[in-house]
């Protein structure tokens, strides 16, 4: 066993950190105010390569590794979690279920593009439409239907809370083709934003990632060619399942990078805050809290690269990604309450960044499988070994 990470890992997170420093830092407390969507920072990152990062270089990717994903969204996440998000879900969401169960002819037509983040010079970005307003955490019980109609689908019904929702190109959307057959009933299409029926609800109005660009999404009479279907009829609710497997490595690794940015933001403010004639991490109420947020930081870090290796193994990592999203999540949720703690008053407004901290960490003990979808999945994985 080797804890080091190699030359390669520490250049990429080298990277990410000095894209976050540089890019994101700057204007980070007015977007997530205005709710602006970070579309330079997003731009720039696909000149990283970082919205196909471990997409094959075959197919305009960066060909690189599971465990250099988590370095670049722990180091991306500490500043920015709005652009960690749209990054984890082009990645683990969009281009991994395209490269791993998508035709030839559609990682040529949609892979490439998205993978690098760009077509014709223009941001090219995927999201993933599985939510509806009556299907969260039961993804079973879709509603949206895609009709075969002979030579193509017919796709009606509406997505809630969809991340990149307005400025995707390229949807991935999971629907009923066959209503009797429950979840085996389901199917997943690739759906392009610009086609007639397809109508993007208004932003949603968030407490964190405020500068994400989440949308409900309705289709109304949308045409699906046949070849746009991924896999077989049926398929969908599998692929989502395996697809969602990685995405919650990606989430577990932006509530680490949120639960390392809080943590970092309090070591150096109890460094240099003074209360009763000395500085506050001489206090062991602060000290304590410090030790206790670098212990659950290092033990999330730990899940998420063991999650990591073991998809880069090709070995059944859904449990390790469940227990690395449980754990990172509420070690990010407990950090930033922390951390605003530690702050006080300070703590308490925009400039400091904690609250945003605290608000953003909410999320991802919620999305991409919920803390309470986690433990059944860890369960039901420990109790059928
Ligand atoms: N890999 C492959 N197949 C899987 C699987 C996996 N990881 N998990 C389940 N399946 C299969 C099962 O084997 C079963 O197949 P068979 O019927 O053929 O045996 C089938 O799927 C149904 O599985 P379950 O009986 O376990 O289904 P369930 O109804 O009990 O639900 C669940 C299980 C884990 C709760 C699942 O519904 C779930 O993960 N829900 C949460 C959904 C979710 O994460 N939503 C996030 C939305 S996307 C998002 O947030 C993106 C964003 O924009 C940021």
């Amino acid at each position: 066993m080797d804890f080091q990470l190699t030359e390669e890992h520490q250049m990429i997170q080298q990277a990410a950190r000095d894209f976050a420093l540089n890019e994101c830092l700057p204007g980070v407390i007015e977007r997530d105010e205005k709710m602006q969507f970070p579309r330079e920072q997003v731009e720039k990152l696909a000149d990283l390569g970082f919205l196909g990062m471990m997409v094959s270089p075959e197919y305009g990717g960066a060909g690189l590794d599971t465990a250099s994903y988590v370095l670049a969204m722990e180091e991306i996440s500490k500043v920015d979690a709005s652009v960690s998000v749209c990054m984890s879900v082009n990645n683990s969401l969009v281009c991994f279920g395209l490269e791993a169960y998508g035709t030839e002819e559609q990682k040529r037509k949609y892979l490439v593009p998205l993978a690098q983040g760009r077509k014709d010079g223009t941001l090219y970005i995927g999201a993933f439409l599985l939510s509806e307003p009556e299907a969260g955490s039961d993804a079973t019980s879709q509603r949206t239907t895609a009709e075969d109609m002979g030579d193509h689908y017919l796709l009606n019904g509406t997505k809630n809370w969809i991340t990149n929702g307005g400025t995707a190109s390229v949807y991935l959307v999971i629907a009923q083709t066959d209503p009797a057959k429950g979840h085996k009933g389901i199917s997943v299409f690739i759906v392009e934003k610009s086609w007639p029926g397809v109508v993007v609800g208004g932003k949603e109005n968030k407490l964190g990632i405020r500068a994400s660009d989440t949308h409900s999404i309705l289709f109304n009479d949308v045409k699906v060619p046949k070849e746009n279907m991924i896999g077989e009829p049926g398929f969908g609710f599998r692929f989502a399942m395996k697809t969602l497997s990685g995405g919650r490595i990606g989430i577990a690794s932006q509530a680490l990078g949120i639960a390392s940015g809080a943590y970092e933001l309090s070591l150096r403010y109890s460094k240099e805050r003074k209360a009763f004639g000395t500085e506050i991490s001489n206090h062991q109420a602060i000290a304590f809290k410090l030790a206790d947020m670098a212990t659950r930081i290092e033990a999330a870090r730990l899940l998420c690269l063991k999650a990591a290796f073991e998809k880069d193994q090709d070995k059944d990592y859904t449990e390790s990604a469940s227990m690395a999203k449980v754990f990172a999540s509420e070690t990010a949720m407990w950090t930033t309450v922390e951390a605003v703690q530690i702050h006080g008053g300070y703590g308490y407004v925009k400039e400091y960044h904690v609250e945003r901290l605290m608000r953003d960490a909410k999320i991802t003990q919620i999305y991409e499988g919920t803390s309470e979808v986690q433990r059944i999945v860890i369960s039901r994985s420990i109790l059928n070994k």
